[in-house]
């Protein structure tokens, strides 16, 4: 049984392997790029010298040459790649994560992602953020758990390497029921970085945060992706609506510039942690204090 489990594994890790191969041939067929674009390199990185410190608290490294609208980043390539629709133009999440992200790229830290859908995601974090421990909340998968547990692979999933497996853990949890966020911030937290790419209704998003935000990290953050849908009313949102969780990151806004004249105000549990709010197309950060 021992014997046929590593077998398994390294038949895994072989297709894993081939695939991430053929994707790199298809990219350098469509771009005519090899060199430090693709997976392949990206597996073999070597990990630059660093003096920074551990975790989301240490120095950040926002380098404008990176961030040049004339140039891909290495986190918009490997979007590419794992086909995650967070480098799609009309998201464009790649103008953002790296200036948040690139100084934790070699970092032991903890991210916590809502929303697994087919892994694309959590293929790009493991491949960009190279020693962080990815954590994944999910309510479905696509095909049984063992695939939303990065094990196995359907032909639209991505399958995690043994490496990569032993920085995952995956929970079968609804992001809308208080105590499911609760038990994976006890199960797995506190984390350095939380990204809410999950159901998007104000409902949702506004049950995490209110659960999760305190289980981000001295100098982590919070992310909120898709917020168009806080304009739409299918959603529970709507222009201006009371019901729009904008109001939350507007308001948070007050608690932030206001908070030496009125220490009470306060819009979610743990916001009197929050150092900054910023918001971008679809998208908005809010950075916890250093501490
Ligand atoms: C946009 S997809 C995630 C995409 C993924 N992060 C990526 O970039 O590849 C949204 C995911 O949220 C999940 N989801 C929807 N409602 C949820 C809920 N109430 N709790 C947890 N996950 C939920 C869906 O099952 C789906 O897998």
């Amino acid at each position: 049984m021992k014997g046929y489990k590593i077998s398994l594994a390294r038949t895994l890790d072989a297709i894993t392997f081939v695939s991430n191969l053929l994707l790199l041939l298809h990219l350098t067929s469509v771009t005519g790029e090899v060199g430090d674009s693709g997976i392949g390199q990206a597996m073999n990185e070597v990990e630059p010298h660093s003096g920074g410190n551990a975790g989301a608290s240490g120095q950040r490294g926002r380098s404008c040459k990176l961030h040049s609208p004339a140039k891909v980043s290495r986190f918009q390539r490997l979007g590419k790649l794992v086909g995650t629709d967070k480098v799609d133009p009309h998201h464009g999440f790649h103008n953002v994560y790296p200036r948040y992200l690139d100084y934790l790229r070699w970092q032991p830290i903890k991210l916590l992602e809502i929303g697994f859908y087919k892994g694309s995601s959590i293929k790009l974090w493991m491949q960009y953020l190279r020693k962080a421990k990815i954590v994944s909340m999910d309510k479905m998968c696509v095909k049984g758990k063992e695939v939303c547990r990065g094990r196995m692979s359907t032909p639209h999933t991505q399958v995690l390497s043994s490496e990569e497996l032993r920085r995952f853990s995956f929970h079968h949890k609804d992001q809308t029921i208080e105590s499911d966020n609760a038990d994976v911030c006890e199960k797995d937290g506190p984390f350095d970085v939380i990204i809410d790419d999950g159901a998007h209704t104000m409902v949702s998003i506004r049950t995490s945060l209110k659960v999760l935000l305190s289980c981000v990290k001295p100098g982590g953050y919070y992310i909120v992706e898709d917020l168009h849908t806080a304009y739409q009313a299918e959603y529970g949102g709507g222009f201006r609506s009371e019901d729009s969780v904008m109001n939350i990151f507007k308001e948070m806004m007050d608690v932030v510039n206001n908070r030496a004249f009125n220490k009470s105000y306060s819009v979610v549990p743990g916001d009197d942690r929050v150092s900054a709010v910023s918001c971008f197309p679809q998208i908005c950060v809010v950075e916890i204090t250093k501490g």
